[in-house]
């Protein structure tokens, strides 16, 4: 904040003066009402030094000169040409040319928020890191969620791998966790990750396509890479098209080590686990999402937490000893692997709670800066090759993407534990280090700074046993590439297998060299004949016998291919329910909070039946907003008024959860004579959501679903037929209301699908 102080004489105008203190209080009153009065304050406070929001301040230069004319440049006359003596026109510019900095080369579309986390018990058993001591301790955090494949303006809704980047800023220093939604990684070893992912960006002749897999470079690649086929499960699967950032898993994905103060190492997997459950969109839906609200998921984070509805996540560990290393169908130090839940169960051990949106994305969310290796003293690596490649990857990019090696410094970046050491200068250099030494050991300052034992918190690397030849390698354990993806593949519900197999085809419909999808039907085939089969046929192709070999181009240059070959290990487990969304058991559909409901209505709705249905939703959690012929106010048939919240030109069914169409005459004719309503219901309807009608509503959505639409007469009463489409031709009653929340926390109801193919 501005301390400066106004130069006698030259005061604000009283009227200013009020209209300055008035946005003063809206600015303050904004910044209460985003934080959540129980956060640990730390990193807020901190970041406070450096914010600035110019209310009821002057516009000044960089230097502080205050700037009289904005509106005109220095001329020699009224019509001359511009003075190059303007510094004020020429800081402006110069300053707006060099506003772009490069975005991240992975990961570069994403939105972020803070929060805090707190551990419910203390881990002292497992882990010497003292966030994880004190159940009382809250911890600031930053997340940032991404895509991985488009550039920073791309659309949320591609189908990708979302990234899930907690900075932890914990009193002994940041820890990030740098995750993704997705427990497994396409490749085993970081030397592959430049040509995974210049496979995968827009192809570099004619920069095609943006923000999506489905292009010939990407499947070349795939084609070429067994070890890539579980994540790629994963990825054609409906994880890859979350309906919000705030249902979706995070998982750390490597193995990391945890260490307790008896230097006892364990192993850890690190699971995100969110408490609103685990939800996806459809692709049709996603596809359309992308053109009607390319921000759906950024939007969707923000206004959630604007309003209150802070997302909230159990952070789980998995936790093995190091005796149980080998004890495995796999080995730990393979992220193509996960550990499955039934064998090692997840234990939740504490929440992360996300309640203030950032003031600034450029300075948050753009300049934030993960790293794989920023741990504190309790935690460890492991020698997973893809991650130790990482290790090394974060530093080098944010040196030139933040523009030198002062990026810690950035306010989003800078720990709230204290920094002291000898390291100097560099660009854009913010500490104003005092003193004669800059080195260590010195005697001019007594030795400062000076090193911290173990028992003063210093770091000190988990002291491995390693005892080997100095190999270009893999280990043959890492050779199995396909059991997981079989035993995901099976672990899925018959809807969410029939959206694998028809992204794959739609993926593969999308290349265009034949040579391509026959490979990777091949590759399919080893997963499962069925998949395989069902793929070829969308692609009016049969699974190539002679290619029941998959290839394997991961072979050096003079290596032994047969050694290289995918080997089968027969596996503990046949299924993971923890692996499906729709049967997972962590995430009974139990809940609505926070999802949107349109109410199609117009002037003359019933306005008892809204007033219910209404009330019911709040009370549940859920937003209901009105979506009318047109903006303004819609009045109901006793007089009641509504704030429209949309017409039927900015709102589409997909950007909502489910429908309801009230009743009342006039309301449902405003309606069937209004472009796109019908459409709208059709709409849901095949994106299997729920829908509910009461009064003369019921004949409108007979009308949207034509020949869909069904009634029995079981009860006494006329009911809709259809899954998740729940009807009722008399008053709106707890009982309706209770149906209809019930069909929505179904999310989707899957067995209307194949009726619309
Ligand atoms: C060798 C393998 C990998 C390399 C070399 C690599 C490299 C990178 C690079 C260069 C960035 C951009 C960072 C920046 O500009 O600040 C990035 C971002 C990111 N990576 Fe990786 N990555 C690898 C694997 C992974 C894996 C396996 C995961 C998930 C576990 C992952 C998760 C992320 C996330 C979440 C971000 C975005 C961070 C943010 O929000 O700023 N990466 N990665």
């Amino acid at each position: 904040m501005s301390t400066r102080k106004t130069i006698k004489g030259k005061d604000k105008g009283p009227a200013k003066k009020v209209a300055n203190k008035v946005q003063a209080q809206q600015v303050e009153a904004r910044r209460n009402a985003k934080t959540d009065p129980g956060n640990n304050d730390a990193k807020i406070n901190d970041l406070q030094k450096n914010t600035e929001d110019s209310a009821g301040e002057f516009l000044t230069t960089n230097h502080g000169v205050r700037i009289n004319d904005n509106q005109n440049s220095l001329k020699a006359g009224e019509r001359g040409a511009t003075l190059l003596e303007d510094f004020i026109l020429r800081e402006k510019i110069t300053h707006f040319d060099h506003e772009r900095i490069p975005e991240r080369v992975v990961h570069a579309r994403g939105s972020a928020a803070h929060g805090y986390f707190q551990v419910y018990e203390s881990m002292a058993q497992y882990t010497k890191a003292g966030f994880l001591q004190d159940a009382s301790l809250k911890t600031p955090v930053f997340v940032r969620f991404s895509t991985v494949a488009g550039s920073r303006g791309s659309t949320d809704l591609a189908r990708d791998v979302r990234g899930f980047a907690v900075k932890l800023y914990t009193q002994e220093g940041n820890w990030d966790i740098v995750g993704n939604n997705i427990p497994v990684f396409f490749i085993q070893d970081a030397m592959k990750f430049p040509d995974l992912v210049h496979a995968v960006k827009p192809e570099p002749h004619n920069e095609i396509p943006q923000a999506a897999s489905a292009h010939d470079t990407f499947w070349d690649f795939i084609s070429l890479m067994p070890e890539s086929m579980h994540m790629i499960m994963w990825v054609m699967s409906d994880r890859a098209i979350p309906r919000s950032l705030r249902m979706m898993e995070g998982f750390g994905v490597h193995t990391f080590r945890f260490i307790n103060e008896k230097n006892k190492a364990r192993f850890v997997k690190f699971h995100w686990k969110p408490l609103l459950g685990l939800h996806a969109v459809v692709w049709d839906e996603a596809q359309k999402i992308s053109g009607k609200d390319p921000d759906f998921h950024r939007r969707d984070l923000w206004e959630a937490i604007e309003n209150g509805d802070f997302p909230e996540w159990e952070l789980g560990v998995q936790i093995v000893e190091e005796k149980d290393e080998q004890s495995f169908d796999f080995d730990l130090l393979d992220p193509t692997k996960i550990i499955p839940e039934e064998i090692v169960p997840v234990r939740r051990i504490g929440k992360l709670t996300l309640n203030r949106n950032p003031d600034n994305f450029f300075a948050e969310t753009e300049q934030v800066a993960f790293h794989v290796g920023n741990i504190v003293p309790g935690i460890d690596f492991t020698n997973d090759p893809l991650m130790q490649g990482r290790l090394f990857s974060y530093t080098d990019t944010q040196l030139i993407r933040l523009g030198g090696p002062n990026f810690h410094e950035i306010p989003i970046n800078r720990p709230v534990a204290p920094v002291h050491n000898n390291q100097r200068d560099g660009y854009m250099r913010q500490t104003v280090n005092r003193g004669q030494t800059s080195y260590e050991p010195n005697t001019l300052r007594g030795g400062c700074p000076f090193q911290a034992g173990v028992d003063m918190g210093g770091f000190t690397s988990y002291a491995e046993r390693i005892d080997a030849q100095k190999v270009r390698a893999r280990s043959a354990s890492f050779f199995d590439h396909f059991s997981q993806a079989t035993l995901f593949f099976n672990s899925q519900s018959e809807p969410e297998k029939g959206h694998i197999i028809r992204a794959l085809r739609f993926e593969l419909g999308k290349v265009e060299t034949p040579a391509i999808r026959e490979r990777m039907l091949a590759l399919l085939a080893q997963v499962d004949n069925g998949l395989a089969n069902s793929v070829a046929e969308g692609l009016g192709l049969t699974v190539p016998a002679k290619l029941d070999k998959p290839m394997n181009m991961s072979v050096p240059a003079d290596g032994d291919p047969r050694k290289f070959q995918p080997k089968r290990v027969s596996q503990s487990i046949e299924t993971s329910p923890a692996l499906s969304m729709v049967e997972n058991p962590n995430f009974p559909n139990d809940t609505i909070k926070t999802r949107k409901i349109a109410v199609l209505l117009g002037d003359g709705f019933d306005d008892a039946a809204v007033a219910e249905m209404n009330k019911a939703l709040l009370t549940a959690g859920a937003t209901p907003k009105t979506v009318a012929p047109r903006l303004g106010v819609v009045t109901g048939a006793n007089g009641e008024s509504l704030k429209v919240d949309f017409s039927f030109l900015t709102a589409s069914s997909v950007l909502f959860d489910a429908v309801y169409v009230p009743g009342g005459d006039a309301s449902i004719e405003a309606l069937k004579r209004c472009e796109g309503s019908n459409e709208f219901v059709e709409e849901a309807f095949k994106h299997c959501k729920a829908i509910a009608a009461s009064g003369s509503g019921v004949g409108f959505i007979a009308q949207s679903l034509r020949e869909k639409f069904s009634e029995s007469n079981t009860t006494g009463k006329l009911v809709a037929a259809i899954a998740g489409v729940v009807t009722g031709r008399g008053a709106v009653t707890a009982n309706f209301t209770a149906e209809f929340i019930k069909a929505i926390a179904q999310h989707r109801h899957w067995e209307r699908e194949n009726s619309t193919e």
